[in-house]
């Protein structure tokens, strides 16, 4: 046997059943968990909702920071091998400083505005998101970057993530709120609308009722899945063995409530632990 087959055979036969951890302030993530579940269907799942503290999006830099580095903490504890953090407004208020002390990858969550930039056909492009997102220093640096030749529009959501969160998407509440945050975008005539949340996937055919099938809808679960990938290869952490990988949830405030959100976003029953 050759030289460059021993390295093959290594690379190959290389496994790391360790999990990754995946947070969020509640059940946003799971449309990131959802798409990490399909494309890499032998890792195995921690995911944690920080319920007890959310939304996310009303709070402070500094309270959504320290959020990050005691959930970062506890997965840690539980040997994960990488961390997600499947959330929008913890990425772009927390992500730099967990990263210079940090060493496992971290995958962050950011708007896709700049495949929404390429991709917008007038130039003008919409992007939902929390009003702490909206805020941010890092994410309004991100929308200068790509608004060159392209206007971006901001609409801060306050209250969605609450509604989504109780389960209450088929409300008149819900269907007010999102025709309050969209009317904005459809004046200006945007033909590409950014989900800046991880929470409002799962309100898609609610926004398509009301914008139509004509625009083109950004979420970050597909980029962010590759993302992973790509740093699991290139650290030699995929895991290789053809078991199923586990989905395991915890949460900072569990309920029979918020069980029944995530079973019913998950689509299947499953059982949710107090971390
Ligand atoms: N799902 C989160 C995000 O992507 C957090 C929303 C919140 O807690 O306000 O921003």
């Amino acid at each position: 046997m050759n030289n460059t087959n021993d390295k093959s055979d290594t690379v190959l036969n290389h496994t790391d059943c360790r999990p990754i951890g995946i947070f969020d302030s509640g059940v946003g993530g799971l449309s990131i968990v959802k798409c990490i579940a399909k494309q890499l269907p032998n890792e195995h799942l921690i995911y944690l909702a920080d319920h007890l503290h959310a939304p996310y999006g009303d709070k402070s830099t500094a309270f959504i920071t320290d959020r990050v580095n005691i959930i970062a903490k506890i997965l840690i504890q539980r040997q994960i091998k990488a961390l997600v953090i499947a959330c929008n407004t913890a990425t772009v208020n927390a992500i730099d400083q967990l990263r210079k002390r940090i060493t496992i990858p971290i995958i962050g969550v950011e708007p896709a505005i700049k495949p929404a930039a390429i991709y917008s056909k007038i130039k003008r492009v919409g992007i939902l998101v929390t009003q702490a997102t909206a805020t941010n220093g890092r994410f309004l640096a991100l929308v200068k970057k790509h608004s060159i030749d392209v206007e971006v529009i901001i609409q801060p959501c306050p209250g969605l993530v609450e509604l989504i969160e109780q389960g209450d998407i088929n409300s008149y509440q819900c269907g007010s709120l999102l025709h309050n945050y969209l009317s904005p975008l459809l004046a200006k005539k945007v033909d590409t609308i950014v989900l800046g949340c991880t929470h409002y996937p799962f309100l898609l055919s609610k926004i398509q009722n009301i914008i139509g099938h004509n625009m083109k809808i950004m979420d970050t679960a597909a980029p962010v899945t590759k993302e992973l990938h790509r740093q699991l290869q290139k650290n030699q952490l995929c895991q290789a063995d053809q078991n199923q990988g586990k989905l395991e949830l915890y949460s900072s405030n569990p309920s029979t409530l918020i069980e029944k959100t995530c079973s019913d976003l998950i689509g299947h029953p499953i059982t949710l632990k107090y971390f």
